[in-house]
C-alpha cells in the first residue's frame, strides 16, 4: 500500500470514530481561545439574566465572517449581554455599525456596559428595544452585510424573510441554536421551536437565492449567503 493510499484511509476513518474523541475535540475547540476579562464578565452577567450567549467557537466564527464580508452594517436579533455583538463588532470595519434588537431593555443595558468597556460607543452601536418582527420591517432594504439571529426560535422563518430584504447581495444570514441541542435531527421532536428551526433549514436549502451551510458549531449555526440572481 502506497504512503498516499494509507493517508487517505486514515483520513476517511476519522469521522467514524466513536463519540469520545469527538467530545474531546469539542472541548479542545471550546477551550482553544480564552475570553477577554470583559467578555468573561459579560458571560457571567448573561447567566444572571438567564440568556445564554453564543459559545466561544461561535463567537470566533462570527468575528471571522464579519471580517470576511468587510461588514460595515450588521443587524442582530437578540442582544443579550452583548457577547455575540462584541464578536461581530471586533470583525467589522472600524466604521462599522451594529444595530442590535432585543425585547428586554434590561439585557440591552448590560450589553451597553459590555460594548462601552470594549470601546464601542453609540456611533458603533445602535441598540433598539422591541420585538424583532416589529423592528425589522422598519430597517432599510439591501443595506446590511450580516443579519445575525439569536432570539425567539419560533420567529426564525419570518426573520429569514426579513433578512432576504435587508441583506445586500453577498450578505450573510446567520442563525444560532439551529441544531437545538439535538432536537432538529430527531424527527420525533415536533414542538413549535424545533418545527420553526427545521423550516428555516429547509427554506434556505430549497431557495436558489441562498447559498447555505449548516455547521455543527456550538448549538449549531446556519449560515446562508444571499446570491445575485439578477
Ligand atoms: C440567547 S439570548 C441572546 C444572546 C446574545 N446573542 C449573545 O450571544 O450574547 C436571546 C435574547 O433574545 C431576546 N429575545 C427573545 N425574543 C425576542 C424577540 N421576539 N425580539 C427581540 N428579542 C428577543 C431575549 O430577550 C434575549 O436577550
Amino acid at each position: 500500500m502506497s504512503h498516499r493510499t494509507r493517508r487517505c484511509i486514515i483520513a476517511s476513518r476519522t469521522p467514524l470514530e466513536p463519540d469520545v474523541p469527538t467530545r474531546l475535540s469539542w472541548a479542545y475547540v471550546d477551550g482553544w481561545e480564552d475570553d477577554s476579562e470583559i467578555i468573561r464578565e459579560a458571560r457571567a452577567r448573561a447567566a444572571e439574566l438567564g440568556c445564554t450567549p453564543v459559545s466561544r467557537p461561535s463567537a470566533a466564527l462570527l468575528r471571522l465572517l464579519a471580517a470576511s464580508v468587510n461588514a460595515q452594517a450588521v443587524v442582530e436579533v437578540g442582544t443579550g449581554a452583548g457577547v455575540s455583538g462584541a464578536a461581530l463588532l471586533s470583525g467589522m470595519t472600524s466604521a462599522g455599525v451594529l444595530t442590535s434588537i432585543d425585547v428586554e431593555a434590561e439585557n440591552q443595558r448590560v450589553a451597553r456596559d459590555t460594548f462601552t468597556a470594549l470601546g464601542y460607543d453609540h456611533v458603533h452601536t445602535r441598540l433598539i428595544a422591541g420585538r424583532a418582527l416589529d423592528v425589522l420591517p422598519r430597517l432599510s432594504d439591501a443595506a446590511y452585510d450580516i443579519v445575525f439571529v439569536d432570539g425567539d426560535k419560533t420567529e426564525y422563518p419570518a426573520i429569514l424573510t426579513q433578512a432576504k430584504r435587508l441583506l445586500r447581495v453577498g450578505g450573510l444570514a446567520i442563525f444560532d441554536n439551529i441544531l437545538w441541542s439535538g432536537r432538529l435531527a430527531d424527527p420525533g421532536e415536533r414542538d413549535a421551536e424545533t418545527v420553526a428551526l427545521r423550516d428555516v433549514t429547509t427554506t434556505v436549502k430549497d431557495d436558489d437565492d441562498w447559498l447555505p451551510a449548516l455547521l455543527t458549531i456550538g448549538d449549531g449555526l446556519l449560515v446562508a449567503s444571499l446570491r445575485d440572481r439578477s
